[in-house]
């Protein structure tokens, strides 16, 4: 995977695994201390503390279609290619906090991508999860919640081509305003 949005992407399906109902994603990049942080955040079932110390082993899985699960152990060789780090805190019955860093500088850190698709993408594929994004770069941010959303809509459905073209419209200016 090219972009740290389609990692963000797949870790998201985790969460839809394991039955959660909100998830926020967290990402800061702070110029200053060359750090950018990714934070994935779900209410879903967790892991036990075993199970969340191998989860990022490529030979760990609890899928039972086949014997390798990727999505983590990916995410962690891109952090540490670029000089960082990921962390996995989870307990049964209280959700799980998958955290990334990257050298913000670093020659081999993925560029993000497109969050924008990556939030559209999630809401799309799964009508009944909320969403809460948030990311700051150098004191600006971009905050979009899935619950605000569907109550300035009077309760309506996100989930529409008029809804997810939208949100995929105001996501893409937000960011380009951040990145600017
Ligand atoms: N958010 C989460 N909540 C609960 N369990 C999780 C979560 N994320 C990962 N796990 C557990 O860790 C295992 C490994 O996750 P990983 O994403 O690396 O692989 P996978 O999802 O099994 O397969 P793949 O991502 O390659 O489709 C999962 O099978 C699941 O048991
Ligand atoms: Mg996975």
């Amino acid at each position: 995977m090219e972009d740290l949005s389609l990692h963000i992407l797949d870790i998201a399906e985790n969460s839809i695994s394991a039955g959660a109902h909100n998830i926020s994603i967290v990402l800061n990049e702070d110029g200053a201390a060359d750090l950018l942080s990714i934070e994935i955040a779900d209410d879903g079932e967790g892991m036990s503390e075993e199970s969340a110390g191998k989860a990022a082993d490529p030979f760990y899985t609890t899928r039972t279609t086949r014997r390798i699960g990727l999505g983590l152990a990916l995410l962690r060789e891109a952090a540490e290619s670029a000089n960082g780090t990921l962390d996995i805190r989870s307990a049964r019955g209280s959700g799980t906090t998958i955290r990334a860093t990257f050298q913000l500088s670093h020659i081999d850190r993925k560029p993000v991508g497109s969050m924008a698709e990556t939030v559209t993408a999630l809401i799309a594929t799964h009508a009944g999860v909320d969403v809460l994004y948030k990311h700051t770069r150098d004191g600006k941010a971009v905050v979009f919640d899935t619950k605000e959303v569907r109550h300035q809509l009077g309760g309506a459905s996100l989930n529409t081509v008029k809804g997810l073209n939208v949100i995929r419209g105001y996501l893409n200016q937000e960011e380009n305003a951040l990145a600017h």
